[in-house]
């Protein structure tokens, strides 16, 4: 993978207040590389660092090999599509997506042409002539997309791209943005502090906190490998159970859960050792749940009672109550059709999860 933008301790101070703190990031050519995180965790400013509107307090930012630190916007290669969509309002669509090479003063025919396959990219075709307050919030979105594509630049900088559509939409949009995205093999850098469309659009995701990343990676190992607490809360939902480190062997830890009482067995080779505090955490869709003691006695399980029950067509979430009153989270798949449900509420219950699909958490 060869590095396409390169961010070396990039720091940003708005007087004491340190929004960007000494960053490292590396995203590849064609990458759709998500920044994730809270808001006002400094995602926006360090967007605009890479767009050239905000020049970092210290560090260095490389893009296709160029040093573009201290470069005006206008000379990097890179375009960035603005959170509130910066399209004119008095400007039918195809003027409005014109407007950048007009400026630039694009022979005519060059123009009309670039407008064409842009319109044709975003799917607007059947809508260039009209205004933005005849378009929908989805199309207006598609415009400005289309704004920043035309210009053709090497990095499509994106803040909070979707945030102003519905759920459906969102969705929807999502698709074509990775569509458009991979038709064109233009590197995305795209701000969100939504976790699923980080998961659903990206290569890979950064998730930021405090100025700070705090994991770099593919969603599938955020989601299955966070490297923390935080990483492990902001991205889906996942149980905890704190407890103290009882036993180290070669590729495997006990630990003795303060909560339950339980002996709880994680696969794995930990840097732990005895009497260490650490934190176990597990899916809710690795768990299991039913009415009899599971048979394989090297899996983790407690026992408790179904406090409450969702059915969700496809799957049935459970909130399981142990002895001590701790609520645990488990998620299941409805497999076989069945007018009865499986569980009732106030059923007494064992839950059980497999020790390899723990994860351990130090921080
Ligand atoms: N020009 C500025 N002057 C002072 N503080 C700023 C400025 N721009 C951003 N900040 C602060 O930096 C922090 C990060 O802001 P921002 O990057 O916009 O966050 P995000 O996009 O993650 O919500 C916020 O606390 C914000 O108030
Ligand atoms: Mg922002």
């Amino acid at each position: 993978m060869k590095d396409f933008i390169r961010i070396r301790g990039v720091s940003k101070h708005f007087g004491d207040f340190v929004a960007v703190d000494e960053v490292d990031l590396d995203i590849a050519k064609g990458e759709l590389f998500s920044i994730l995180g809270g808001s006002g965790c400094g995602k926006t400013t360090l967007l605009r660092m890479l767009a050239g509107f905000e020049t970092p307090t210290s560090g260095t930012i490389e893009i296709d090999g160029t040093d573009v630190t201290y470069q005006a916007p206008y000379d990097r290669p890179v375009n960035m599509m603005f959170q509130s969509y910066a399209i004119f309002p008095h400007m039918s669509v195809e003027k409005n997506i014109a407007y950048g090479l007009r400026k630039e003063k694009v022979a005519i025919a060059d123009i009309d042409r670039r407008v064409d396959e842009t319109l044709e990219l975003v799917q607007l075709g059947d809508f260039r002539k009209r205004k933005p307050d005849q378009l929908s919030g989805g199309q207006r979105q598609r415009v400005a997309l289309a704004r920043a594509l035309i210009k053709r630049p090497k990095v499509l900088l994106l803040d909070e791209p979707l945030a102003a559509l519905d759920k459906k939409l969102r969705e929807r949009t999502q698709f074509e943005l990775m569509n458009i995205q991979d038709e064109l093999g233009i590197t995305f850098v795209v701000v969100t502090h939504d976790q699923e469309e980080a998961m659903t659009l990206s290569t890979r995701i950064a998730v930021m906190d405090k100025g700070r990343f705090l994991q770099i990676g593919t969603p599938l190992e955020i989601y299955e490998y966070p490297s923390g607490k935080f990483v492990a809360d902001f991205i889906g939902t996942i149980n905890k159970f704190n407890g103290t480190v009882k036993s180290v062997h070669e590729d495997s830890i006990v630990i003795e859960c303060v909560e339950t009482g339980a002996s709880l067995a994680a696969l794995g080779k930990h840097e732990v050792d005895v009497g260490q505090f650490v934190c176990v955490a597990v899916r809710p869709e690795k768990i299991f749940v039913g009415k009899h003691k599971p048979d394989n006695d090297d899996d983790n399980m407690m026992q408790g009672v179904v406090d409450d029950l969702g059915y969700l067509g496809n799957r049935s979430l459970y909130r399981i109550r142990l002895a001590d009153g701790k609520i645990v989270l488990v998620s299941s798949q409805n497999r076989r059709r069945s007018a009865k449900r499986f569980l009732e509420w106030d059923d007494e219950v064992w839950i059980s999860w497999r020790p390899r699909s723990a994860v351990v958490l130090l921080d």
